[in-house]
């Protein structure tokens, strides 16, 4: 099986000793406390589930620039994007400390983790533009990734930390939320060696589907894992629970038994294209995966990204043997009505726009929030059911 990133076993920080587990939670209660924002709250969840193997908490300042702008934490590891807990600057967070982090996504708040302060700083406005132009690209307000991150402070306060629990995830998606520990097991008792992951944060249609079925038969794989952000998400994407459902259904109907695993992770989506492209890379190697599927405006948004960005990073920007897992790049995949199938359109020279059902994602909504039923050639037709029915009884764009 793939080692975690740079380490020969899987760290996660949850703290896995029910006894310890008490032990902490009673601690936390004579603790001060730190409402985390969502962001953070994820960054911990992840954390605690190995996939941010092998960090063992938020970073530094130092490493925070460190990472934005050459893609190492100061100790030499390879990171993409850093792993903050950003608060206001107005918290009053003391170095030496240790705080108890309270969860601002679940009711009570309860506490999610507990931090060691190794230190509290202040990013300055050029650093956190700097930040925002290595990792976004941009510094455009109208960014979702940008606006969120710019919301969230300047403080950061660094330090290793110990998880309690999943947050939202375990109790929302029991069937779905899996650790990055959880699914290398499962992949381990599939007898799996070959492993593709498709990351998604949509429901899946057929250019999803024929994404992870082409991915397949190139690598001779033994299996795909469908692995989808539960997180929050700009206004407009599909809410995970009905992503799950539709995912589900495609996975159930159109795909061999036994062939594919559906799990999701806890994480916000940041929009941050390429960069974001590598994290997902780093943790589907995390959770025991071989490959990546980037194909086109992975974790993109608008047109801040070239369409291939998140693919030409890993040749720019990922040195020779920094990952282990290896991404299968994808061209755009549409319908062929010349061919009726689905095709990459770098395997159809012939053809030109006009060939392909294209619909974009706001065609795809204005017909759903119409009542208009999508293509067969576009959607299966149980997963445009799926989205029909959470469109006419939420009319979320109407
Ligand atoms: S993402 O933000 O999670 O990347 P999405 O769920 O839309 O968004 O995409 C999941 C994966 O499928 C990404 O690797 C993306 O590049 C790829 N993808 C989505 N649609 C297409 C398409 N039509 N052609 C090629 N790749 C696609």
């Amino acid at each position: 099986m793939i080692q975690p990133h740079s380490s020969s076993a899987l760290n996660g920080l949850y703290v896995d000793d029910a006894d310890a587990r008490t032990a902490l939670r009673e601690e936390a209660q004579t603790l001060p406390t730190l409402l985390l924002n969502s962001p953070a709250a994820a960054n911990a969840v992840m954390l605690g589930g190995g996939y941010f193997n092998p960090l063992s908490g938020f970073m530094d300042k130092a490493d925070a620039l460190s990472v934005a702008q050459n893609l190492h934490t100061r100790s030499g590891l390879f990171w993409p994007i850093p792993i903050l807990n950003l608060t206001s600057a107005e918290e009053q967070v003391q170095p030496g400390t240790r705080v108890a982090l309270c969860d601002p996504n679940v009711e009570g708040m309860p506490v999610l983790a507990v931090q060691e302060v190794e230190s509290v700083e202040l990013l300055t406005d050029k650093e956190i533009a700097q930040v925002l132009e290595n990792v976004y690209r941009t510094t455009d307000p109208q960014h979702p990734g940008v606006a969120t991150f710019t919301a969230l402070g300047r403080q950061v306060v660094a330090g290793p930390v110990q998880v309690l629990n999943y947050s939202y995830f375990e109790t929302d998606f029991p069937a779905t939320f899996r650790t990055a520990g959880q699914i290398r097991n499962q992949i381990k008792s599939h007898g799996w060696e070959t492993v593709v992951a498709f990351q998604t944060r949509n429901p899946m249609h057929r250019a999803h589907e024929e994404l992870c079925k082409m991915a397949r038969d190139t690598l001779a794989a033994d299996g795909i894992l469908i692995h989808m952000l539960l997180g929050k998400l700009k206004p407009g994407d599909i809410p995970a629970d009905v992503r799950d459902a539709a995912i589900r259904k495609m996975a159930n109907v159109y795909f061999p038994k036994n062939s594919v695993m559906t799990a999701g992770y806890g994480f916000d989506m940041l929009y941050a294209g390429p960069r974001e492209a590598v994290l997902h890379a780093i943790f589907r190697q995390n959770a025991g995966c071989t490959h990546l599927i980037v194909g086109r405006d992975h974790a993109g948004v608008g047109a801040y990204y070239r369409p291939f960005d998140a693919q030409t990073i890993f040749d720019e920007e990922v040195p020779p043997g920094a990952l282990a897992i290896q991404i299968f790049r994808a061209d755009h995949t549409a319908y062929s009505k010349k061919l009726q199938r689905v095709v990459m359109m770098r395997d159809a020279p012939d053809h030109d726009s006009n060939d392909f059902v294209l619909l974009s994602g706001t065609r795809v909504r204005e017909m759903l929030a119409a009542g208009e039923t999508l293509p067969v050639e576009f959607a299966r037709p149980e997963v445009a059911r799926i989205l029909m029915d959470y469109y006419r009884e939420n009319k979320p764009f109407s």
